[in-house]
């Protein structure tokens, strides 16, 4: 397996519509058996917890299924009560900044893809968040013209709802989305309400690492940003594949941060001070790497396995984000959503300033699971 995912070709305005595959190079694949979850966790794989929900309240790990460890012996999962603790956090976090998102930027909450580096308005970005959603698809083979189009769709982190109904339309499916904020459900339903879209969409407050729904029910299982905030990795894409119908498409996009070199056993010191203010401002457990990720599929011997670094291709965003905070509205909608959104306002240049070092990376992973 060779991760080759840095350099996508640049994509023009018109191009991203009709190319069949936008940038983004293949991680490795793997035709082998798809292996039940409860057996896979056991191969051991990655990613831990960091900040207030640090070592003191790991898990047990090793080999046992309730936690474990990556190849530099990273730990993979927190306890139930720091999970616990993390989840209320989180759902805390969305339930009062969600309302100043929506005012300011939309439906959607989560990075634009961008075909230039400067002069972006906001309706551009707003054309960017979408750019993000088909530019994924296609990475994922799930063109407009794909044969096999998704008829159940689940949107694990789905925040408002921005993706479930744009693909619900796109495709004609239903989708089911799951977020952790009781507000962002409610406003989630509202607007597929208003958009004439209730009998396609259904919203519902759920645990993506222990999600709700039977196994092999869904064509599309799509995670847009919200891989980041889940404390166990290997819970998650468990799930994830857990909830894949057999043949089924897997897509996940989410922060990382850089790989580390093979002489490398983990991030430098100033490098995961960094990151531990921006897990304390969002609401985060300890981040891990895109070849984590292929790792972690792989364990569970997925099929095409795929990984880019768009970070390239985010990088207006978070600038404009503080532009748009800067703004008497912003300013004024920020001292009305409390301490928790203020506080993520403040950590905004730190996402900055990890991706111009190189730290942070913007990255898509997909894969599909074995039709049999
Ligand atoms: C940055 S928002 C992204 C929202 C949406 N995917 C979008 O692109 O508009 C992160 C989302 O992940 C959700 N989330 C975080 N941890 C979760 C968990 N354990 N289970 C379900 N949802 C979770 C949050 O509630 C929030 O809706």
């Amino acid at each position: 397996m060779e991760m080759t995912g840095s350099g996508l070709p640049p994509c023009s305005r018109w191009e991203y519509r009709t190319r069949p595959l936008c940038g983004g190079a293949l991680l490795s694949s793997a035709s082998t058996r798809f292996t039940p979850p409860s057996i896979a966790s056991k191969s051991g794989a990655l990613i831990g917890c960091r900040g207030r929900f640090s070592s003191p309240v790991f898990t047990s790990i090793g080999t046992s299924g309730s936690g474990s460890r990556c190849r530099r012996g990273r730990r993979m999962s927190i306890n139930a009560a720091a999970t616990g603790t993390l989840q209320k956090g989180i759902a805390e976090f969305y339930d009062n900044s969600s309302g100043i998102w929506e005012d300011i930027w939309g439906d959607h909450m989560h990075h634009g893809f961008y075909e230039q580096e400067s002069d972006v308005s906001l309706s551009d970005h707003r054309t960017a968040q979408i750019r993000m959603i088909e530019e994924s698809l296609r990475f994922a083979s799930l063109s407009d013209y794909s044969l096999k189009k998704p008829r159940s769709i689940v949107d694990v982190g789905c925040g408002i709802g921005g993706s479930s109904r744009y693909l619900a339309r796109k495709y004609g499916a239903k989708c089911q989305g799951i977020t952790l904020s009781p507000v962002q459900a409610r406003r989630a339903r509202e607007l597929a309400t208003a958009q004439g879209l209730a009998d396609k969409v259904s919203f519902q407050v759920a645990d993506a690492l222990n999600q709700p729904f039977p196994d092999g029910q869904f064509d599309l299982v799509w995670s847009m940003e919200s891989g980041e905030h889940m404390p166990d990795k290997t819970k998650f894409v468990n799930e994830l594949a857990r909830v894949a119908a057999p043949g089924g498409t897997i897509i996940i996009v989410t922060w990382c941060h850089r790989d580390l070199s093979p002489s490398e056993e983990s991030l430098r010191p100033e490098e995961k001070a960094l990151l531990n203010k921006i897990c304390d401002a969002y609401y985060l457990p300890e981040w891990c790497s895109t070849a984590d990720y292929v790792k972690l599929l792989q364990s569970l011997s997925l099929e095409d396995i795929k990984a880019a670094d768009w970070s390239q291709y985010v990088a207006p965003f978070w600038p404009a984000v503080i532009k748009s905070a800067l703004t008497w509205k912003g300013i004024t909608s920020l001292l009305r959503s409390g301490w928790k959104t203020i506080r993520g306002a403040f950590a905004m240049p730190l996402m900055i300033e990890g991706y111009k070092k190189g730290l942070i990376k913007f990255a898509i992973i997909t894969c599909r699971k074995p039709a049999s």
